[in-house]
């Protein structure tokens, strides 16, 4: 019997020494993708880092939160392209959620690319609900483009 793919994912916290395997999943995932100094900054202010690995402890995504005063904010989500349609994104996602309820949070933030489909998907799936449009808030080959800000209310 074999066994699914996701199954085989585990995620964890990120660590400084994870920080060369997210970038290169960065760079080739994002036309403007983060620095290695944005990452190292967040990890350094205490915001909370996760990776998810295969078997090897190979890094096969990451996703990065912020906390505070009430409010939890994804910064960033990204599975490495050979890894994506497995649902290892719901995985880090959930990890998420729960240390936002961990840490008493109200809701969970998040900006999204309109023309982000396959994002979109996934955040509706778990219940975020669009609440407003940020004007030119992306950089874009023709210009800015706006993003859509969705939460996830979280109930105590
Ligand atoms: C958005 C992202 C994190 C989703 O990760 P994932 O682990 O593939 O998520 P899922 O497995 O739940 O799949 C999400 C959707 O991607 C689509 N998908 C399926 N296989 C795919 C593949 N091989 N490649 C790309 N997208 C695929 C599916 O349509 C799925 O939606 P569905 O379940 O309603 O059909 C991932 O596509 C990614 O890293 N994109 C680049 C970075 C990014 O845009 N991050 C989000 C910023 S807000």
């Amino acid at each position: 019997m074999s066994a699914e793919p996701r199954q085989l994912i585990h995620v964890r916290s990120m660590r400084a020494r994870d920080v060369p395997a997210v970038l290169a999943i960065e760079q080739v995932s994002y036309g403007y993708p983060w620095s290695e100094r944005i990452f190292r900054d967040c990890l350094r202010v205490g915001y909370r880092g996760w990776v998810a690995t295969a078997l090897d402890d190979q890094v096969v995504g990451y996703g990065m939160l912020s906390v505070a005063v009430g409010e939890a904010h994804v910064l960033n989500l990204c599975v490495a392209p050979d890894f994506r349609g497995l649902g290892v994104a719901g995985l880090m996602l959930e990890a998420m959620i729960t240390q936002a309820e961990l840490e008493r949070a109200e809701s969970v933030l998040l900006e999204v690319r309109p023309s982000n489909s396959a994002a979109r998907r996934l955040y509706k799936r778990r219940g975020f609900k669009r609440i407003a449009t940020r004007p030119g808030y992306y950089p874009s080959p023709d210009g800015r483009e706006d993003a859509l800000l969705l939460a996830l209310e979280l109930d105590f």
